[in-house]
């Protein structure tokens, strides 16, 4: 194959054979995902001298890996994982320490080197929260607090696993891997100094993106929605998340992942978040099935018949060791059953993290290359039989709550701490609840209740029109628009009432009408005194964002300027006065 389609190749070989295997998945009730492992498998197979292909679907799944991140940034609340922090963080460290340990002396009783079994315990203890979060939204189950404990488990994880990553560099040369440029890094200086100017790098990073990232990121995107442009819009997603997570690699030798999550993290305070997710799911769904791709085309399946014993051991740690672990974790907490039987079954597997650190030991001289392949083997097997994990789980429950006396001990009374958890996180939710309120001006399809001017926009186009709105309050009798003042706003007001006086009317405005448009559309000082008669909340529009709403929907223009020019004809008609007719 000519050298210069093995791009177009690799897209097309994935994608298809992703979609057929998936499809097939599907129908079989197994998670796609399995189906797209499978597909890189057999490309894998079928092309083995294919190195190009590799290599570059290599690099497609690292895109995958920062656009996976980035949306597990987007969607990560500190304040809900604070929220079960009691439970989640001594759970999952004491449950990454316990698995590691049975790993690495697993892989020592192998005859593996101490930094290879370290490397083999850490990519088994964690487990996927892509993997994870697809098996909660199947059973409708992520909003429950269970499944908030588990996903928070398994962020504890992923935050655990990205500080290995980046770390991991600093230690190799003294858990005995080969550096691969160690006359300028860490060998000369020893391991501490090392290890401390990586951390120095990371919080560096951090500080940066966490401190500059909430004033510069939401502002940008903030301005490209405003230009209505979807395109630009995602763009600018992609941009912002890709770039962030390559610069970061490159300038500080922060990871590609560490990179995209904080990039995700810094967007998701912002109320574009939303926008921005689901503009970058396609995307994110897109290359995180050439990840799966890719990981099944490194698996050397001869690993089955090679090593079946050891792959038994492998499998057994994922399904059962860590499973059990959890469960006993969780208990000796002082948790209900059905809490440690749902960390137990979102456990029993594992997915990306493990196969970038495996990859990365790899790349050290830690991780023998037969440990890859028994991590990828391990990993197809345990996801494919994930649902019935989750099935048993469900089983066991029921047992528990069948019997009066098991139900009591196990559930019943262990219900304090789980109630605790659940004010906490119910108060967290009316926390943040409360604050998108107060941010938030009103949704498009308020805009529309309030303002049938805008019913004619479709949901784009208001969302579009909202972002230009700015919110204001005005007090009783506060002068909202003083007469013969130069414009520079239009005000919409949802709700409250004005009053406009002019040449002795004096006319009352209601919520859902609008004024200063007037001398906006003709250049003019304003026309009347506008004063607030009880508490008003208004959107404002500057001048600016008013002529570019009106020159983009004439549709809205035409109204606005009818109605300009009625109230304009009504103030030239003389006053008559109230008893006039006497
Ligand atoms: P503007 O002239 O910019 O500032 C004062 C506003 O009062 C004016 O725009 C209109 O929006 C509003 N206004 C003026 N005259 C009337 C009227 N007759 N009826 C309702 N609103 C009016």
């Amino acid at each position: 194959m000519p050298h210069d389609v093995t791009l177009i190749a690799t897209f097309a070989l994935g994608f298809a054979l992703a979609f057929l295997f998936g499809y097939f998945a599907n129908r079989l009730r197994l998670p796609p995902l399995v189906g797209y492992l499978l597909a890189g498998v057999v490309i894998g197979l079928y092309t083995p001298d294919f190195v190009a292909s590799r290599e570059i679907a290599g690099q497609l799944a690292e895109i995958g890996v920062i656009l996976l991140m980035f949306g597990v940034g987007l969607h990560f609340s500190v304040e809900d994982l604070m929220a079960v922090r009691r439970i989640v963080f001594p759970g999952a460290i004491a449950q990454i320490v316990f698995a590691t340990t049975i790993g690495t002396v697993l892989a020592v009783f192998w005859g593996w080197s101490l930094g290879g079994g370290i490397v083999l315990g850490l990519c088994l203890s964690v487990a996927s929260t892509v993997v994870l979060l697809k098996s909660l939204e199947e059973r409708s189950a992520i909003e429950t607090l269970n499944g908030r404990i588990a996903v928070g488990w398994l962020i504890v994880e992923d935050l655990a696993m990205v500080l290995v990553l980046v770390l991991l560099p600093a230690l190799a040369g003294a858990l005995g891997g080969q550096v691969p440029d160690a006359g300028q890094g860490g060998a000369e200086h020893g391991v501490l100094l090392s290890l401390g100017l990586t951390l120095g790098k990371v919080a560096a990073f951090a500080a940066i993106v966490l401190l500059l990232g909430p004033r510069v990121l939401p502002w940008i995107l903030r301005q490209v929605a405003r230009t209505g442009s979807r395109e630009l819009f995602t763009l600018a997603i992609l941009a912002l998340s890709v770039g962030i997570a390559f610069g970061s690699a490159e300038l500080f030798g922060v990871s590609f992942a560490l990179g995209a999550f904080f990039a995700g993290v810094v967007l998701n305070e912002s109320d574009l978040s939303h926008k921005a997710a689901t503009n970058s799911l396609p995307l994110q769904d897109a290359f995180a099935v050439l990840f799966f791709v890719s990981v099944g085309m490194l698996f050397d399946p001869s690993i089955i018949v090679r090593e079946p014993l050891m792959l038994l051991a492998v499998l057994f740690l994922i399904l059962f060791g860590k499973s059990l672990i959890a469960l006993a974790v969780v208990m000796a907490m002082g948790y209900p059953a059905s809490t440690a039987l749902m960390v137990s079954a979102a456990l029993a597997q594992i997915g990306e993290f493990s196969f970038i650190l495996a990859g990365l030991g790899m790349s050290y001289g830690l991780l023998p290359p037969e440990g890859l392949s028994l991590i990828l083997a391990g990993a197809i097997l345990s996801i494919t039989l994930n649902n019935l994990a989750f099935l048993s789980v469900e089983r066991m429950n029921a047992w528990v709550r069948a019997g009066p006396q098991r139900k009591r001990v196990l559930e019943d009374a262990r219900d304090g701490r789980i109630h605790a958890l659940a004010a906490e996180l119910e108060a967290v939710r009316a926390r943040a609840q409360a604050r998108a309120a107060a941010h938030r001006t009103i949704s498009p399809e308020e805009l529309v209740d309030r303002f049938p001017l805008f019913a004619q926009l479709n949901p784009e186009q208001r969302e579009v029109v909202l972002l230009h709105f700015l919110p204001q309050s005005a007090q009783p009798g506060e002068r909202i628009i003083r007469k013969g003042d130069k414009a520079d706003a239009a005000y919409f007001l949802s709700s409250g009432e004005v009053e406009v006086s002019v040449g002795g009317r004096h006319i009352r405005l209601g919520p859902g009408s609008f004024f200063g448009e007037m001398a906006l559309i003709s250049g003019q000082p304003r026309s009347a005194h506008v004063t607030a008669l009880d508490y008003c909340s208004m959107l404002r529009l500057t001048t600016s964002d008013f002529n570019e709403i009106m020159r983009r929907h004439p549709e809205i223009r035409s109204q606005v300027a009818a109605l300009a020019a009625q109230r304009d004809a009504m103030n030239r008609e003389p006053v008559t006065p109230p008893n006039a007719a006497g």
